[in-house]
């Protein structure tokens, strides 16, 4: 077995895009036009994913994050850059690599359709040759880890968005594959349903060791899952470490939380090393009753906007 579940070193993806024109004319034009750009969707990543690790792959719209997790399923071959996934480059050996790994694209799902989730189950571990007693012993984990009676024999189109994400990511986990890919999973869903949703990523990664690849925008998602954090913007990788080691970058920065009105928080995120917290309160108190008040360290949510607007390097 491969020693790192990802290596990548020095990954550039270019696309070359048509330089469009307006109106008809620009559109007949378009069709017989040379005139490309290219657009550099990920530049210069490298980036090291260890067995049993849940990274949380961030980073503001058009980033590059889908195009990073295209290149490692072997979707897209990287412009320059090496590659190698469960110790396999994936765009050359797509059909070893998708039997090593797992993948959940937001809210397009894979499964069949018109099926009871029991017989894409079956279909699965046909597919991927699942022994009988793997097969079972998994679905057994599934039961301990989420309640899959209500949704096991119903076909997937009968399902509420909710359940449909659920049978997504429990058939991306079937063949027990060392690698899982989650683009954006929690998006659209309620409250309720994320923490099910987390809860089960979570035991699955515990109990079969699977690395995990998540992208989301929820930062609850990533207080719940992922110890390390890689962000990107624009192509680059601008940060990989410890969510903890980031908030400490912070240590100082404090979130007031004042309720004005009867259900009504005002938040405002401080840096205690240069604002007085008190000083704030007694401002607002002379112009608003501040009828109670919480103080709590910054939250991911506000470190990862503060990275965004590059306030750390
Ligand atoms: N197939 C493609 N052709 C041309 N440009 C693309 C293609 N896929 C992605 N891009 C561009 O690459 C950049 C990164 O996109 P993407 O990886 O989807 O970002 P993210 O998933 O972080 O939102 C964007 O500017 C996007 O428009
Ligand atoms: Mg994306």
């Amino acid at each position: 077995m491969a020693e790192h579940a990802i290596e990548m070193k020095d990954i550039c993806k270019d696309f070359k895009v048509l330089n469009r024109h307006e109106g008809l004319k620009g559109s007949i034009r378009d069709l017989f036009s040379r005139d490309y750009k290219t657009v550099s969707a990920v530049k210069d990543i490298s980036l090291t994913v260890e067995r049993g690790e849940i990274i949380g792959y961030l980073g503001p719209n058009g980033a590059g994050k889908s195009t990073t997790i295209k290149m490692m399923t072997g979707v897209l071959e990287p412009t320059s850059g090496s590659i190698t996934v469960n110790g396999r480059i994936p765009y050359k050996d797509r059909k070893a690599n998708s039997e090593n790994i797992g993948v959940v694209f937001g809210q397009r799902s894979q499964l069949w359709w018109s099926l009871p989730l029991i017989e894409s189950f079956k279909l699965l571990r046909d597919i991927y040759m699942v022994p009988q007693k793997d097969y079972e012993d998994m679905i057994e984990l599934y039961r301990s880890l989420v309640d899959i009676e209500p949704i096991l024999h119903k076909p997937v189109r009968q399902m509420s968005l909710g359940q449909r994400t659920l049978s997504d990511i429990l058939a991306a986990f079937l063949h027990d594959p060392a690698i899982v890919f989650l683009d954006e999973p929690t998006i659209g869903l309620d409250v309720s349903m994320k923490s099910k949703i987390r809860s089960l990523i979570s035991g699955l990664n515990s109990e079969k060791n699977t690395t995990v690849i998540l992208t989301t925008h929820d930062m609850g998602d990533v207080d719940a899952l992922c110890k390390r954090i890689v962000i990107i913007d624009k192509g680059m990788k601008i940060y990989d470490n410890d969510i903890e080691h980031l908030k400490s970058y912070f240590g100082s920065y404090r979130t007031l939380k004042m309720r004005i009105g009867t259900d009504e928080w005002e938040e405002i995120v401080i840096d205690e090393k240069t604002t007085d917290i008190m000083d704030i309160i007694m401002k607002k108190q002379k112009e608003k009753k501040i009828r109670d008040i919480k103080i709590e360290e910054i939250s991911t949510e506000e470190v990862i906007k503060k990275i965004y607007e590059g306030d750390a390097k």
